[in-house]
């Protein structure tokens, strides 16, 4: 197949899911050591997702101790649009939302802009791409979830791809300039995976965080070799 072209610059957004609750300072530290513009930063309710994470008053400390990561912050919930106006004023940078639960999500993404935030929309891996379609134009970013979210540490699901490629196509249609996320099982070997599909901006969380050598895992993911 032909190679995909994303417009954007690659990105790391580590996960600091995969980092130790205990001391998440430590994880930040992590990421601050490198010169890593996004921090991805999973939001999960019980319900949607089975799994609890953490919710604004975390973001809110995070954001203390550093005002220059992004913020990329992933919605994993039933009701998102009511708890946009948490997570920004807790100083998210992108909210991004899934488009699978029962809510007005264009009025949701709406609201995420209006607190100034960028929008992101998330499909899971069963979702077809045409359901981002009717958000196109009011999205910065898609996010293709390659897990079933709710955990780290996952393995990537490789069918997941072919989203991937239909969102890239539709993006080259039709001129417009919506980052394509990656998320879940993200490592060397699936990240280049994704990149040849369109994929320009990638989670990890086990895989940075557990890296034996983070400094060389960031710049494989954002300086790769040429294929
Ligand atoms: C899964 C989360 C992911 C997770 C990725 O629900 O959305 O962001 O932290 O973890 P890894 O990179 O370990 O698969
Ligand atoms: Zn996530």
């Amino acid at each position: 197949m032909t190679r995909a072209v994303s417009p954007h610059p690659l990105r790391l957004a580590p996960s600091i899911l995969a980092a130790d609750h205990a001391c998440l300072v430590d994880g930040l530290q992590k990421v601050e050591a490198l010169p890593i513009e996004w921090l991805h930063l999973d939001i999960m309710d019980g319900h949607f997702v089975p799994n609890l994470s953490f919710g604004p008053q975390t973001v809110a400390a995070l954001r203390e101790r550093n005002r220059d990561l992004l913020f990329d912050t992933h919605l994993m919930l039933a009701n998102p649009h009511e708890h946009v106006e948490a997570f920004a004023k807790a100083g998210a940078n992108l909210i991004s939302i899934h488009v699978e639960p029962d809510y007005p999500v264009a009025e949701t993404l709406q609201r995420i802009r209006a607190y100034g935030c960028r929008t992101g929309l998330v499909l899971n891996p069963a979702t077809p791409a045409a359901a981002a379609t009717p958000f196109l134009e009011a999205v910065d970013l898609i996010l293709v979830m390659t897990v079933w979210p709710g955990f780290g540490g996952q393995s990537f699901l490789p069918e997941t791809l072919g989203t991937m490629s239909e969102l890239h196509k539709a993006r080259e249609e039709t001129g417009l300039s919506f980052r394509l996320e990656v998320d879940g099982g993200i490592d060397l070997a699936t990240a280049s995976e994704c990149r040849r599909h369109g994929a320009d901006t990638f989670v990890a969380g086990t895989a940075f965080f557990k890296a034996p050598h983070p400094q060389a895992f960031f710049q494989a993911i954002q300086e790769p070799e040429a294929d």
